[in-house]
């Protein structure tokens, strides 16, 4: 008996993690600080230190998160083996750009660096897992923060371009998919992380924001001709957060707030994938007194390279009113959303919601017309080890089911996807609270939000399901 499935024979299943939450090692064989290499953990003050970090930077905590991590430095192949046991065709990690270049604009790269992903990509290979690499995942290099205030300097688009040029040629022949920005919408909600600059007491945030997003749009345009010069067979990304924003009530005014509050987003891939300002830019600009300085050939190379495939990450829906009595937000969020009382709520206030999924994926296939890709997509949860050492994360394997079907449904409208690979496949350490009880892995790792643990890996009930999914391209949820 043939069982039916949406998913196409070489879908990419797998999973994906980022260098700055889970490979520790945050000083070794010449690794330059991260962005997060300053930040506490969600109980001494990360949120402030995220929004202040010059002030973070000349603080000192009692605990870094990430300086340990969980040690995918040095557990690697322990990792890898265990992602290829569930039968992952793809992992999609990121290159910690200090970990190549220490201070960001160091004019030759740090060759300890290169050689443990060489170590990475090589055992990739072997054990048939196509890699997928974002570039820059919120570890623009923190010198950079003090040299120049990030992304705010035009100077980055050269630093980063050195960067790319380095890993397109040392990769080339190994790595074919590549992402230039993580969710690179996040710079206009945590600009330190999305940009690795500080705009605390600037006076006019926006403009340094939109003056940013400008730099990285261009460089994403660049490193996207790079690739493309050095490897024809290179297919370059660009990596939205996704989440499609829904009106409050039928009320046309909340209605017109949810297109912009979607707008916002869309802005970046209108110029990654359309190659042009969208028509409604002029307009924002104006309302929010917005200058841009561009270079007199930066909107040719931005029609001449666009990206070859739209990725995102998608965690939930978020929901609008045009009401500002109304509009206010919720818990533990990124994204200003309300609360939406069709639908559960995590311990984290993150909303799930299966059918959002279907709905991002047809609208960003509507509006650009390229194949998508889902990089991110996951349940951040608190796990139990019962005394037999086992963890049985139904609630987990819930929101997968959910989520996956409705992507197999959008697979089915005519929306054509490359892979879906789940969010921090291994725990790893929170990017918005530094926590590692918000788990999302289908491996449990041995350490608290302290600190403490053994690192000891487990796999969890999810991993198994995992791996039946997988095994069945999709027919078995
Ligand atoms: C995305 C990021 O925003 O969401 C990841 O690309 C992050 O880096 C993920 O970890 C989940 O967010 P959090 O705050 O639960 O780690």
């Amino acid at each position: 008996m043939t069982t039916h499935t949406p998913f196409p024979n070489d879908f990419l299943w797998g999973g994906a993690t980022a260098a700055n939450q889970y490979e520790g090692a945050y000083l070794s064989d010449g690794k330059g600080l991260s962005l997060v290499d300053i930040l506490p953990d969600a109980h001494h003050g990360r949120w402030a230190a995220l929004t202040h970090p010059k002030e973070a930077q000349a603080t000192q905590y009692d605990f870094y998160p990430s300086h340990e991590s969980v040690d995918f430095y040095h557990h690697y192949e322990e990792d890898l083996r265990l992602m290829a046991e569930m039968g992952f065709k793809t992992y999609r990690f990121s290159i910690s750009w200090p970990r190549i270049f220490p201070n960001g604009d160091d004019l030759t790269p740090n060759e300890a660096g290169l050689a443990f992903y060489d170590r990475i990509i090589d055992l990739c290979r072997a054990l048939q897992i196509e890699p997928l690499v974002t570039i820059n995942h919120f570890d623009t290099p923190l010198a950079m923060l003090n040299k120049c205030n990030g992304w705010a300097d035009r100077q980055m688009i050269d630093h980063y371009l050195r960067f790319c040029d380095v890993l397109f040629k040392h990769y080339k022949g190994k790595v074919h998919y590549w992402l230039t920005f993580n969710e690179i919408n996040m710079i206009l909600h945590i600009p330190f992380l999305g940009g690795g600059m500080d705009v605390s007491d600037a006076a006019h945030p926006d403009q340094i924001k939109y003056q940013a997003s400008h730099h990285q749009l261009v460089a994403s345009a660049l490193a996207t001709k790079l690739a493309h010069d050095i490897d024809p067979d290179n297919q370059i990304g660009c990596m939205l957060a996704a989440g499609e924003t829904y009106p409050n009530t039928p009320n046309p005014d909340d209605v017109f707030k949810a297109l912009e509050t979607n707008r916002e987003g869309y802005f970046f891939i209108d110029v990654q994938s359309r190659g042009t300002y969208p028509n409604y830019a002029k307009r924002l600009f104006k309302a929010k007194e917005i200058v841009l300085e561009m270079a007199p050939d930066d909107e040719a190379i931005l029609k001449a390279n666009t990206v070859d495939f739209i990725s995102f990450s998608y965690y939930s829906s978020r929901l609008t009113s045009a009401d500002p009595a109304v509009n206010n937000q919720t818990e533990g969020n990124v994204f200003a959303s309300l609360k939406n009382p069709y639908l559960k709520t995590s311990e984290w206030g993150w909303q799930t919601d299966g059918l959002g999924l279907r709905i991002t994926m047809n609208q960003l296939y509507d509006r650009y017309q390229k194949p998508l890709f889902i990089v991110e997509n996951g349940l951040g949860a608190r796990d139990t080890v019962t005394a037999d050492g086992q963890i049985h994360d139904d609630y987990r394997i819930a929101y997968l089911q959910e989520n996956i079907t409705a992507m197999g449904q959008a697979i089915a409208d005519g929306v054509p996807c490359i892979g879906y690979t789940s969010w921090g496949c291994i725990d790893l350490i929170s990017a918005g609270s530094g926590e590692m009880a918000k788990r999302y892995g289908y491996v449990y790792v041995d350490r608290d939000n302290d600190g403490n643990g053994t690192l000891a890996r487990t796999p969890k009930d999810s991993f198994y399901w995992y791996q039946k999914v997988i095994k069945t391209n999709g027919s078995v949820l």
